[in-house]
């Protein structure tokens, strides 16, 4: 176990030791159901090729019952958990905007059922997509103050926009978990940062709402305007330009909507960095085709798809770029750590994906429509269907009930 010195400790304090903070590990989790976009398209009287090309998704991962975005981002978290990190867990942070209660932060219902210290802060943060990354930037500096701790960083949602909806297509489910800390094993986070906050009304969803509302032309031409301003900033802050960049990772509310930003900067760079970045785009979108928007962890999920998909080198810098609607963007970089790949969970995701079940479109449509007693009523939720370790088992007196299957 790596322990910083009284000694090493001051000299963080006075500038005069570089202090790195990154991503040291990252958990994922997407439930065990999908629907086949050619089937739904069919369903739909839709040409296959507008939802698998023009929309860019094979798959879309849907949530049972049993499964709320505490329960994906706690299964998501189970697997980068080990002893040193339950030690030094001292903040968890969740992102979302698929939340479950107006006061009660969901990261408080993780940290218990993950067995994490008492002493720790937790919170939950909403921007739309963009909580995570708030997340990720507040983490940098807790560790910047305490270079011993380590943060969690959870992303989790469920994205819904209704059957039969033009934005049915972009639906998805499943959690991306993050732990931050000093000296991390995939990726340190660059300081440089460039980001805008403008107040508009692309999507959002009120409060009575269990679907999302958005002016679906407009949510893709603020995307790339804001896109283009934090570039264009981060580029003028750091003195860095495209070529400097193996890949350029988006948040992916459908993955054709990333290569539609990648297009309006390609012509910055050679042609050797034009193949490459598109290259590696396509890489950054495997998972994502197969899950769907996962809102809060889209961006990290295509991040992981990279790293998880090709071998690349380490010194490589990796772009993120952020986008939350109503809006809140953000640009910034990583760069790959040594032997980055031994501390991803490759195996593990690829079972998640190899052992989902394919449901048919009507199957999808009775579980989208199945839902919670909102009157105050109890219920108890059956799951053994469930192969998820963590999940929800009912509701009680007002009370959401979980369980851990493995305790
Ligand atoms: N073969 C190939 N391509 C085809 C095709 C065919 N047979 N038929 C149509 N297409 C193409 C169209 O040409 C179009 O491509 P371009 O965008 O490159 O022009 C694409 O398929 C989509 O077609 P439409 O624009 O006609 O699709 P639509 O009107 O049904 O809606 C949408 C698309 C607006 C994205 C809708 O799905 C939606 O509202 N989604 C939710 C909102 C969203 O995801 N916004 C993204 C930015 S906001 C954000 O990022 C935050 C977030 O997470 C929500």
């Amino acid at each position: 176990m790596k322990l910083f010195t009284y000694y090493q400790y001051e000299k963080v304090r006075k500038g005069e030791r570089e202090l790195k903070i990154g991503i040291d590990k990252i958990g994922f989790y997407t439930p065990q159901y999908y629907v086949d976009m050619n089937k739904l398209a069919v369903a739909r009287n839709v040409e296959p090729e507008k939802f698998t090309i023009g929309i860019g998704q094979d798959e879309m991962a849907v949530a049972p019952i049993t499964q709320d975005p505490v329960t994906l981002a706690a299964n998501a978290a189970l697997q980068i958990l080990d002893d040193e990190a339950r030690e030094k867990i001292d903040f968890v942070m969740f992102g979302t905007e698929s939340g479950i209660d107006h006061s009660k932060s969901a990261g408080v219902y993780v940290h218990q059922l993950l067995g994490l210290k008492p002493n720790a802060r937790t919170i939950e943060l909403k921007q739309a997509c963009y909580g995570a990354t708030a997340a990720i930037q507040l983490a940098k500096g807790h560790i910047a103050l305490n270079p011993e701790s380590k943060v969690l960083v959870l992303a989790s949602d469920i994205a819904r926009y209704g059957i039969n909806t033009p934005g049915e297509v972009t639906q998805g489910a499943g959690a991306v978990a993050l732990i931050i800390s000093a000296d991390p094993r995939i990726m340190v986070l660059d300081d440089a940062s460039a980001y805008l906050t403008k107040d508009i009304m692309d999507f959002w969803r009120p409060t009575y709402s269990d679907v999302a509302f958005v002016d679906g032309k407009y949510s893709n031409e603020q995307y790339l305007e804001f896109f283009g301003h934090v570039w264009d900033e981060y580029k003028e802050k750091t003195g860095l330009t495209i070529a400097d960049f193996e890949a350029i990772c988006y948040h992916l509310p459908y993955t054709k909507m990333g290569l539609k930003a990648l297009r309006t900067i390609l012509d910055e760079g050679s042609v050797d960095v034009q193949e490459r970045l598109k290259e590696n785009y396509q890489i950054s979108t495997l998972y994502s085709r197969k899950v769907g928007n996962i809102y809060t962890a889209s961006l990290y999920l295509s991040l992981l798809s990279l790293l998880e998909q090709k071998e690349l080198e380490a010194g490589s810098r990796i772009g993120l770029f952020s986008y939350g609607s109503g809006a809140v963007g953000e640009f910034f970089s990583g760069i790959l750590q040594p032997n980055y790949r031994d501390f991803l969970k490759i195996d593990h995701h690829t079972n998640l994906f190899n052992n989902r079940t394919e449901l048919s479109v009507s199957k999808y449509e009775e579980i989208f429509e199945e839902s919670l007693p909102t009157d105050g009523s109890s219920v108890d939720l059956d799951t053994t269907n469930d192969p998820a370790p963590i999940c929800l088992t009912g509701i009680k007196e007002h009370m959401r009930q979980y369980t851990n299957k493995n305790k």
